[in-house]
């Protein structure tokens, strides 16, 4: 059977996360860009409202150019890397720097989480794999707080300041243009695009990113000796991921447990967890084609 959760479920998840996540506040670990930045929720309103501020203050264009340019920048981060090492061009993802090995934290899980791709990030709300971050202004000040070296020491208004740039940023970057945009998709993809929405996968991945915006408990194996809870207060729970540009986003899943298309095909081909039906060879061909033409 399929499980929905709907997103008002989720807000209360969040922040359900965020008071839990309070108590974890002082323990160090290694260093995770979006880590918990351990602000109480009344700090971390209050900076969030100096984003909204900085946000208005300033033009767009103005935000865009030097949002881009502190996203590049290699200076400002404790490791001298930068957003771009991990999500290249903006918002491709690089795999083999970008994987995040946990635990990062006393008390955190164990296991890996790969690089999520940018491309239309301000419609694919919640963020991160597990959804706890309900908003991309949550994400992104989360990550100039916990990976730039001065983010929790700066003054309050030059941290809402770079989130604010940062968010700008991101906010425009969109899919590189493929087959799918351009109407030249081939006779297989097609196909593979009526059995996308004919067997139940459009179910879940909707809409302009292939994404409802919800997380879903789709048992995906474990890697290795891992133990990741997923959502913290919907146990074994993901968050639908857009599908834009998949090609290059091997391996799959949150933990990156299948190595290329052909087998996240196969897990789903007859998962009664997902409701997907038992699929034929060439159906499941004609579903990779079309998702490598997206
Ligand atoms: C070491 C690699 C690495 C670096 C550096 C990095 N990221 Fe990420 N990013 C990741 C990974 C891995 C995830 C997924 C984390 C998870 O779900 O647990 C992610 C997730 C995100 C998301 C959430 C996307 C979504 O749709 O859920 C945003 C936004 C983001 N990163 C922005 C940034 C910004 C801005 C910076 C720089 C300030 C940055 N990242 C630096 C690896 C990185
Ligand atoms: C019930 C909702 C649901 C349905 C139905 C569904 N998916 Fe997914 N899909 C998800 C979720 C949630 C994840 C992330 C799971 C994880 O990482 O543990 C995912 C992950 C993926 C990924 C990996 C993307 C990446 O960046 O790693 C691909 C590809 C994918 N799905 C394709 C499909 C196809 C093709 C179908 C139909 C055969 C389908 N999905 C049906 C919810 C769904």
């Amino acid at each position: 059977m399929r499980r929905y959760w709907p997103f008002g479920l989720l807000i209360l998840a969040a922040t359900v996360a965020a008071c839990a996540s309070a108590s974890h506040s002082g323990t160090s670990g290694r260093a995770d860009p979006h880590g918990d930045p351990g602000l109480s929720t009344a700090q971390m309103s209050k900076l969030l409202n100096a984003v909204q501020t900085a946000s208005a203050a300033t033009s767009q264009a103005v935000l865009v150019e030097e949002g881009k340019r502190l996203f590049e920048s290699t200076t400002l981060s404790k490791a001298g890397q930068s957003c771009a090492t991990c999500h290249p061009s903006g918002g491709g993802v690089n795999m083999a720097a970008g994987i995040i090995t946990h635990p990062t934290k006393a008390g955190d899980f164990t296991g890996p989480r790969t690089p999520i791709p940018l491309w239309g990030v301000a419609h694919t709300a919640p963020y991160t794999w597990d959804g706890h971050v309900a908003t991309l202004s949550q994400q992104v000040t989360n990550t100039v707080l916990t990976f730039f070296s001065a983010g929790k020491t700066q003054p309050a208004s030059t941290t809402a300041g770079q989130a604010a740039a940062i968010l700008a940023y991101v906010s425009t970057l969109g899919p590189p243009p493929t087959a799918f945009d351009n109407g030249t998709m081939s006779a297989q993809a097609l196909e593979g695009q009526k059995l996308f929405n004919s067997v139940g996968c459009v179910e879940c991945h909707e809409g302009p990113f292939f994404t409802d915006n919800k997380l879903h408990v789709l048992g995906v194996p474990q890697v290795g000796n891992s133990d990741d809870p997923g959502n913290a207060a919907l146990p074994g729970a993901f968050n639908t991921p857009e599908l834009r540009d998949v090609k290059a986003l091997a391996p799959y899943m949150h933990n990156g447990i299948f190595a290329d298309l052909p087998r996240v095909l196969d897990f789903y081909s007859g998962n009664r967890e997902v409701g997907i039906r038992q699929l034929t060879g060439p159906e499941k061909d004609a579903i990779v084609a079309f998702l490598m033409s997206l």
